[in-house]
């Protein structure tokens, strides 16, 4: 737990080395000590008497970015609480040019996400000495009462993200559809949003042929998840999210190997996302109207399995030749797209998916691949995304590549082929958007599940993209 208290004094001082009139220290520092004022480099000076102070590189370059104080923060957090230390006074010194709010908002939320640990399945739990961390924070400027609610908002979009997380973390033996739509009922009905869960049964009746070719082979039956949050009861304009829910990819009888199969728990991802991200919105109250779907199964082999060669229907009516039982994820979310905005008529759609591995070689785990129908949507999404940091890269819509997925006995094809994979596969789902309205596609291979940590992201589940969704939705 992590409590900022605003114009307040006491505990370990945080020394920043853009302050000037510390320089004589740093400069000690610099010359007797590892210490090298390095951006976001943070070293901890012990003094048996005063209890020592924390030096904190900080550069002012003209490029200095959020995204390097949210480092700068997890860094502080974590040199500060494995020194065991459970109180530090921040005077934040003139950061040029940039806001006092987003500067606050940046360090804390560096903090916040260095507390986050995936621990569930530890017999022994790693024992942080400090339990709760308090922050005595003198900003340049701005009410302090302003500051405490923009801290007290940061806390439930975080809470949104570890959410989201802790979904993505647990291996499909625990999650998997049934128990992912009781974790959205639980977690999203005490906060008023209406959570509906259909059963397979229900989900032949609503016409999801696609979506149960993909769920047949496992004896787990699958779910669709369907959320709405009214914030703004004025209007009657709502933005569908669609998140793939594939709550293990075996790839079917287009099997993974071993290699590639053990992280495969991790492709519901963008449920995960969805699920945290609607549950942020509700617990800052967002005025914003949001339908969350996700059509949750799992993609195994058994003797009910689809098949590669298969033709099967869709929520749409259009066929869908298999040529790769390991393309599922698209085929699943043709329909939840199409149910998205054919049946909830949604204004504007965003699908968030683990699509392709073609996505990671291109863009590593550093960019979700995006594909758009619409630029101007895009470039709203892109503003949010950038200022909270998280990268997001825009790939071409040429129709060029949509004759890839051409079949020759069926409306369309779930692959095409080698070239431009991450293309074709957000391609395909954009097929499946009705009446022609706004989307985007979120590839979300690379930076949804990291193979090991990145500057305040850590190994595994990030929870990418629920920070923007928020930022894009309460501003809308
Ligand atoms: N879930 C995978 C994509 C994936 C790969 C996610 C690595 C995260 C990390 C997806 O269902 C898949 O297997 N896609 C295939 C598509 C291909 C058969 C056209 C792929 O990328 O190989
Ligand atoms: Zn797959
Ligand atoms: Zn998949």
């Amino acid at each position: 737990m992590i409590n900022l208290n605003f114009y307040q004094n006491g505990g370990i001082p945080v020394i920043f080395s853009s302050d000037r009139s510390k320089s004589e220290l740093i400069d000690w520092a610099k010359n007797n000590t590892t210490f090298k004022a390095e951006q976001a480099e943070v070293y901890y000076l012990p003094n048996p008497e005063s209890g020592g102070l924390i030096l904190a590189g900080l550069n002012l370059a003209e490029d200095l970015t959020f995204d390097q104080l949210r480092h700068l923060g997890f860094k502080i957090y974590k040199t500060a609480t494995t020194n065991k230390i459970g109180e530090i006074e921040i005077m934040m010194p003139p950061i040029t040019e940039k806001c006092d709010f987003q500067i606050m908002r940046s360090i804390a939320e560096g903090m916040i996400q260095a507390t986050y640990k995936f621990d569930r399945y530890l017999s022994k739990k790693d024992d942080n000495p400090v339990k709760d961390f308090t922050v005595n924070y003198t900003p340049n400027n701005g009410s302090a009462e302003k500051m405490q609610a923009e801290f007290n908002k940061l806390k439930d979009v975080m809470d949104g993200v570890f959410l989201a997380r802790d979904l993505i973390n647990q291996t499909s033996n625990y999650v998997y559809p049934e128990t992912l739509a009781q974790a959205a009922v639980d977690t999203l009905q005490p906060l008023g949003i209406e959570v509906a869960v259909y059963n397979r049964e229900q989900i032949k009746k609503i016409g999801m042929e696609a979506f149960l070719a993909v769920a047949q082979g496992s004896s787990k039956e699958p779910r669709l998840i369907v959320m709405k949050y009214q914030g703004n009861p004025d209007s009657d304009q709502f933005t569908g999210l669609v998140g793939k829910g594939i709550t293990y990819d075996s790839g079917g009888y287009s099997l993974k190997p071993s290699d590639g199969m053990e992280s495969m728990h991790c492709d519901m991802s963008g449920a995960g996302t969805v699920i945290g991200t609607m549950y942020a919105l509700a617990k800052i109250k967002a005025k914003a109207n949001v339908y969350g779907v996700i059509a949750a199964c799992e993609n195994l082999i058994s003797g009910t399995s689809y098949k590669v060669g298969d033709i099967i229907g869709s929520l749409s009516g259009k066929t869908i030749e298999i040529g790769n039982t390991d393309a599922e994820g698209r085929v699943t979310l043709a329909d939840a797209v199409y149910y998205a905005t054919d049946n909830l008529k949604v204004n504007r759609v965003i699908d968030l998916a683990t699509l392709t591995g073609a996505c990671l070689v291109a863009l590593g785990e550093e960019y979700t691949g995006v594909i758009t129908n619409n630029d101007d949507y895009y470039q709203e999404f892109k503003a949010a995304a950038d200022k909270v940091g998280e990268k997001v890269w825009l790939l071409p819509n040429d129709k060029k590549f949509t004759e890839l997925n051409k079949s020759k006995v069926a409306d369309i094809k779930n692959v095409g082929g080698r070239l431009a994979g991450t293309i074709t596969g957000g391609q395909f789902i954009g097929e499946f958007v009705a009446n022609n309205i706004p989307w985007i596609h979120l590839d979300i291979a690379g930076t949804a599940y990291l193979s090991k940590e990145n500057d305040y992201l850590p190994e595994r589940a990030t929870g990418v993209h629920v920070k923007a969704l928020v930022e894009l939705l309460e501003h809308q």
